[in-house]
């Protein structure tokens, strides 16, 4: 692999931070550079000093940071993934939603190929408390590859290792050697594109019931964990809920959210003060 020195590569990694919120700490340098080292190669560059200087001033770094969104995340996701988190959706804190209103609106934050939407989806209508016309669920991530796939909406066996057979049967089609998604859960998502450190875009987004921001936060570090649940208070409505990965916790980072702490699992209410963030019902 080409060398790098110590200044570029921290140059490289506030780069990266600056633009996704990943942190790449120094155990991580050299899975930041094996993901990065082939993308040297293809620009042509012989070295990787010259290639954090095009990503820095370079004249058509825009596109080429478009492609490292989808180098550089992780994109391992499943449908039902944390499936104790959906039945505590379905159970109780989908019925504190429609005391409020009959319509529900979901955000999957860092939806990857779209099995968490859809999951939302797919938990949501088989409750049949709620009618399709009231619900809807928003679906971005940044990275344009993923979002290809949530669009077409098929999916291969990894993606249904925690799914149980009678919901791939009421909810896919056998295509080709993988599974197409019901259309009738598919038009109830809305995918787009949208970088979570983009606050202005995130609070335009809302406001929504819940938003799952699930194995996404575990990337970055405090500062920008912190300011994109914070980011997230200005999205949800008074009272609605933030869904994080089993891994993360708002612990010690914000107190603008309740913990409420099921059998199984753990989600975060929105405190009232989030209507001093100008959050309107
Ligand atoms: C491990 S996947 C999690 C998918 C899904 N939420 C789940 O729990 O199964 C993490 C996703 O976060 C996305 N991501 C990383 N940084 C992001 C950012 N700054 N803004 C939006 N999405 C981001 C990645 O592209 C990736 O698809």
């Amino acid at each position: 692999m080409l060398d790098i020195s110590d200044v570029e590569f921290t140059t490289l990694r506030d780069l990266v931070r600056e633009r996704f919120g990943i942190w790449y700490d120094d155990q991580k340098r050299f899975l930041l550079l094996s993901r990065l080292s082939t993308r040297v190669a293809k620009r042509g560059f012989e070295t990787f000093g010259a290639y954090v200087r095009f990503l820095k001033d370079g004249p058509r770094r825009e596109e080429e940071w478009t492609d490292l969104a989808s180098v550089l995340s992780n994109n391992e996701t499943y449908f039902f993934r944390e499936r104790a988190q959906l039945k505590a959706l379905a159970a109780g804190i989908l019925d504190e939603f429609l005391k409020r209103s009959p319509r529900v609106r979901l955000w999957s934050a860092a939806c990857s190929s779209g099995e968490e939407a859809f999951s939302l989806a797919m938990t949501l209508i088989e409750t049949g408390k709620i009618p399709d016309a009231m619900l809807s669920i928003r679906a971005t991530d940044i990275s344009p590859r993923v979002l290809d796939l949530a669009e077409k909406g098929y999916y291969r066996a990894l993606s249904f290792r925690a799914t149980e057979p009678p919901m791939l049967h009421r909810w896919f089609r056998a295509q080709g050697d993988g599974f197409a998604i019901d259309d009738r859960v598919k038009k109830l998502v809305s995918f787009g594109r949208l970088n979570l450190l983009d606050g202005a875009r995130v609070a335009a987004e809302g406001p929504f019931d819940a938003i799952f921001c699930r194995n996404v936060l575990i990337y970055f570090d405090k500062p920008t964990q912190k300011r994109v649940v914070e980011s997230f208070a200005k999205a949800l409505r008074p009272g609605g809920y933030l869904f994080l990965g089993h891994a993360e916790s708002l612990f010690h980072l914000t107190d603008l959210y309740e913990p409420i702490i099921g059998p199984d699992a753990i989600v975060y209410r929105l405190k009232a003060e989030g209507m001093k963030l100008g959050v309107t019902a």
